[in-house]
C-alpha cells in the first residue's frame, strides 16, 4: 500500500440543506435553528457506496453514526436496510440541525444527538433510557467518517480555512473549548513546532512556530500570512504553504487524536457479533491509529513472531473485513477531490467465548 499523504485535501461539494444565515463575516452562520436559516449544508458523502454496501450486511439492530455531518452516509443506510436504526452524533450543531431536517422522512428509524462520539456508550444508555432506541437492539455497526465536512470547511465564520477569511475559531463544536486563536494565546514555541512536526511539517515547523507566537493571529488570514513568512519560496511544496499548518491546529484544538482513541476503544466495547466498524480517515495520524486498534482486535494483541503459530493465548474478537485500506476511485475523486485522502478500513466482531 502506499504511503498516505499528511496534507489536507480542502474541498467542497453537494447535497444542499439549509442552515444558517449571513453576518459579520462573509458566509457567517448564526444558528437560529431549523427551515429559517438560509446558509446550505454542503457535503457529499465519500466512499458512499463502499460504507453502504459493507454495513449493508450486519444483523438487525442499532447503527452509530458517530460523524452525523450532513446525514448523506446515514440516509444510504436507512434506505438500504429498513431494519436498522441509525443513532446519530456530531459534535457540531449545525450539522446536528441540518442532518434532522434531511432525515426526517426516516421517522423513528433516526435518533439524533449532539454529542462527541466517544461518549456514544453514554449517548446510546440514555437514548435506551428515553425509549428513543428500544433497549432490545444491539449496536450492529459504527461508521466515524472523520474530520471536518465541507461545510465547516466552507464557512469562513467557522475559521478552518486558509481559503476564507474569518475568525480563527476551528472548534467543529462552537458551543466548547478554546478556539484557535486562544490556543494559540496560551502555547508555547516548543509545543507548537512539536505539533507541526508531527503533522508532516518537519523542515520549518520551528519558523513557522516562532512566526505564529509573534503575529499572535487572531484571523484565517493572519495566520495564512504568519506561516507565508517563515517558509521561503523556493522550499514551497505542492498545495498551499499553510495547510499543514491549519491541519495542525485544528487538530488539536478540536483533540481529534483523543477523541479517535475514545471513539474506537467505545465501538470495540459496544458492538453484537457479526457487527462491523467503519473508519474513514483523511490524513496518516488518524489512519495509523485506526490500522493499529484494528489489528490489537484481530490479533487480540498477540506478540508471538507472525511467521510462528500463537503461543500466547491472545485471543482476537474482531476480524479485518478487508486487508488494507478501501480508496476512492479515480471518478470519485474527480467529483469530489476530498475524496483523495480518504481511507477505509473496517473489522467485524467476532463470537468471543468466555475463559
Ligand atoms: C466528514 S464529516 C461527516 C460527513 C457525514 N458522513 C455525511 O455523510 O454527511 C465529519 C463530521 O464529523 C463531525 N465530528 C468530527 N469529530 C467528531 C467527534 N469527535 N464527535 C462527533 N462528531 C465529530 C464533524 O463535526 C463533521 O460534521
Amino acid at each position: 500500500m502506499r504511503s498516505l499523504p499528511t496534507g489536507p485535501v480542502e474541498d467542497s461539494s453537494s447535497a444542499l440543506f439549509p442552515v444558517g444565515r449571513r453576518g459579520p463575516y462573509p458566509g457567517r452562520t448564526t444558528p437560529v435553528g431549523g427551515l429559517r436559516m438560509a446558509q446550505v449544508y454542503s457535503h457529499a458523502p465519500v466512499l458512499l457506496e463502499d460504507v453502504t454496501e459493507l454495513l449493508a450486511h450486519v444483523p438487525t439492530g442499532v447503527v452509530i453514526d458517530g460523524t452525523l455531518g450532513g446525514g448523506g452516509h446515514a440516509a444510504a443506510l436507512l434506505s438500504r436496510r429498513e431494519d436498522l436504526v441509525v443513532l446519530g452524533l456530531d459534535r457540531d450543531e449545525q450539522a446536528t440541525a441540518a442532518a434532522s431536517v434531511a432525515l426526517e422522512r426516516f421517522g423513528s428509524r433516526v435518533v439524533v444527538r449532539h454529542a462527541r462520539f466517544a461518549s456514544m456508550a453514554d449517548v446510546l444508555s440514555a437514548s435506551r433510557r428515553a425509549g428513543a432506541i428500544d433497549a432490545s437492539l444491539e449496536v450492529v455497526g459504527v461508521l466515524l467518517d472523520l474530520g471536518v465536512s465541507s461545510h465547516q470547511l466552507d464557512t469562513s465564520a467557522r475559521g478552518f480555512s486558509y481559503r476564507n477569511e474569518g475568525p480563527l475559531d476551528m472548534r467543529m463544536g462552537t458551543d466548547v473549548g478554546p478556539t484557535a486563536a486562544e490556543f494559540l494565546a496560551d502555547v508555547d514555541e516548543t509545543t507548537l513546532a512539536s505539533l507541526l512536526a508531527e503533522n508532516g511539517e518537519r523542515r520549518f515547523a520551528r519558523s513557522i512556530a516562532r512566526s505564529i507566537l509573534d503575529a499572535a493571529p487572531t484571523s484565517t488570514a493572519a495566520l495564512a500570512t504568519a506561516v507565508e513568512r517563515a517558509v521561503p519560496a523556493a522550499a514551497r511544496r505542492h498545495g498551499h504553504v499553510a495547510s499543514r499548518t491549519f491541519q495542525a491546529l485544528r487538530i488539536a484544538v478540536n483533540e481529534e487524536l483523543e477523541e479517535l482513541a475514545g471513539g474506537l476503544a467505545a465501538a470495540r466495547e459496544l458492538l453484537a457479533v457479526g457487527g462491523r466498524l467503519v473508519v474513514i480517515s483523511y490524513h496518516s495520524g488518524e489512519d495509523s491509529l485506526v490500522k493499529a486498534t484494528l489489528r490489537d482486535a484481530a490479533t487480540g494483541g498477540c506478540l508471538c513472531p507472525p511467521q510462528l503459530p500463537c503461543v500466547c493465548g491472545a485471543t482476537p474478537s474482531f476480524r479485518l473485513v478487508s486487508r488494507g485500506a478501501h480508496k476512492a476511485s479515480s471518478e470519485e475523486i474527480e467529483r469530489n477531490p476530498r475524496a483523495r485522502s480518504a481511507r477505509l478500513r473496517v473489522a467485524e466482531r467476532l463470537f468471543v467465548e468466555d475463559s
